[in-house]
């Protein structure tokens, strides 16, 4: 198959270099024509673990290419895929949906006979139908059909979860486009992948469903963690409880810090839109939400209560920035309500991510030190904030020596509690005694 992928962003470039490795030949597009410029020269404008060997090896055997230009590859393309963002409308939390309006006006432009137009972004239900009616008031005479397949990868592990994903979820109404879908994804067939042929609006409440109900599940338990410390019992041994009840299930039952990243923050709130509007509201989203962000707000007191009440004038250690490990994706990453609330309250704040290029930008004021034994000396405490594997082995007597005082606050619970006290540190993580 002929592919186009319009964005080539955190879920347009793996997605591309992807079916690219599954024999497709693909040309990822993208207008910051920077990006594709540094594609071109091998230099990968995410991190993103395996992305870069997989993205040469695909370029190498000629079936991935980079484009500034969608002119270059849609009018001989089968499949163009949008994968643009879809971020919160400033003001009412309703999906934007200018990006994706834009990509579809210039594909409608450029196809030339039977064309299958994919939205992969995450976009509100009713949108595909948007899409259709753009493209045929754009080009009344073009043979098309628009079929909704949201992604469901997991920054930190895209690869692996594009390749082995537990489903696909295909919404359709031309029936030409089944084939060209199937096509798409026939290797996953062999490793008997449910892929899940549904209508379009259906498919495109999935993926908001989906998110929505893992960010609930993360709440629920963040709350519970909440409940745990006021009762002296343990989040951990509680989630694993539950956990093994299939029903439950056992993952995104860590408690932590509140969710943040690039599509929790932002679905949940589109949804409880979109959802508003139905004349149907989502109570538990909106819940979920409110819970949420109060959540990510208290996380600035249970520092200043590490520390004894008082953190003016005190130094934070800050170790990890990224809404979650093995990814750059700083967005809506709790470490943008934290930091700036120390800040704030008075404290200086040294941090240390592996790979959060962004967070200078985002968070002035912060003095960035090049590791995590740089960001903790002479620190009042640390703050151990996304769970870099770095960070679950660190030489504790050294932490120590080079703290001013050995206080960690762990709002990962990375460490276990009697370990690190052992050491002689005052140490507080979430929902255990
Ligand atoms: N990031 C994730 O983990 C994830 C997972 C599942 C779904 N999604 C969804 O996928 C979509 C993309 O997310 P992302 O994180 O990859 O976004 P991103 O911001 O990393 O990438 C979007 C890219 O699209 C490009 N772009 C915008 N308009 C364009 C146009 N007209 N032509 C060409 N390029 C254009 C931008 O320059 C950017 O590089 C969103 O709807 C998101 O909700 C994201």
């Amino acid at each position: 198959m002929r592919v186009v992928m319009i964005g080539t962003g955190y879920v347009g470039l793996v997605s591309g270099a992807c079916l690219a490795d599954f024999g497709h030949r693909v040309t990822c597009v993208d207008k910051d024509e920077g990006k594709i410029a540094q594609l071109r020269k091998g230099i990968m404008p995410i991190y993103e673990p395996g992305l870069e060997a997989l993205v040469a090896r695909n370029v190498g055997e000629g079936r991935l290419l980079f484009a500034g230009d969608p002119r270059e590859a849609v009018p001989e393309a089968d499949a163009v895929f949008i994968a643009v963002g879809t971020p919160s409308r400033r003001g009412d939390g309703h999906a934007d949906l200018s990006f994706v309006h834009a990509a579809a006006e210039e594909v409608a432009r450029l196809i030339r006979g039977f064309t299958v137009l994919v939205t992969k972004s995450t976009v509100p239900v009713g949108t595909g139908d948007e899409i259709e009616a753009l493209v045929r008031r754009e080009r009344p005479d073009a043979d098309f059909a628009v079929v909704s397949n949201p992604e469901f990868l997991r920054e930190g592990a895209a690869i692996e979860d594009f390749k082995r994903p537990d489903r696909v979820v295909v919404g359709f109404s031309d029936e030409r486009a089944r084939p060209v879908m199937a096509e798409i994804y026939r290797p996953l067939y062999l490793n008997e992948t449910p892929i899940l042929f549904t209508d379009r609006r259906t498919s495109e409440l999935t993926k908001y469903a989906a998110n929505a109900f893992l960010a609930m599940k993360v709440t629920f338990i963040n709350e519970i963690a909440e409940l745990c410390e006021k009762v002296g019992a343990d989040v951990q041994g509680v989630a694993r409880g539950i956990g093994l009840d299939n029903r439950i299930g056992r993952k995104f039952l860590n408690a932590g810090p509140g969710y943040g990243g690039s599509c929790f923050p932002k679905d949940t709130l589109a949804l409880v839109q979109t959802a508003t509007r139905a004349a149907a509201p989502l109570e538990l989203v909106e819940t979920t939400i409110r819970v949420n962000a109060a959540r990510k707000k208290a996380m600035a007191a249970k520092v200043v209560a590490a520390v004894g009440g008082e953190i003016k004038g005190k130094t934070v250690g800050v170790l990890g920035l990224t809404f979650k490990p093995n990814t750059d994706d700083m967005r809506d990453s709790p470490a943008l309500d934290l930091i700036p609330a120390l800040q704030a309250l008075g404290a200086t704040v040294q941090a240390f991510d592996p790979q959060g290029r962004e967070a200078e930008a985002l968070l002035p004021g912060v003095d960035f030190k090049s590791g995590p034994y740089e960001a903790i000396t002479g620190a009042d405490v640390m703050v151990l904030l996304t769970e870099w594997d770095q960070f679950r082995a660190l030489d504790l007597d050294h932490v120590r020596g080079l703290m001013r005082a050995p206080v960690v606050v762990d709002l990962r619970n990375v460490y276990r509690p009697d370990e690190v006290r052992q050491r002689g540190f005052a140490y507080s993580s979430i929902g255990r005694p």
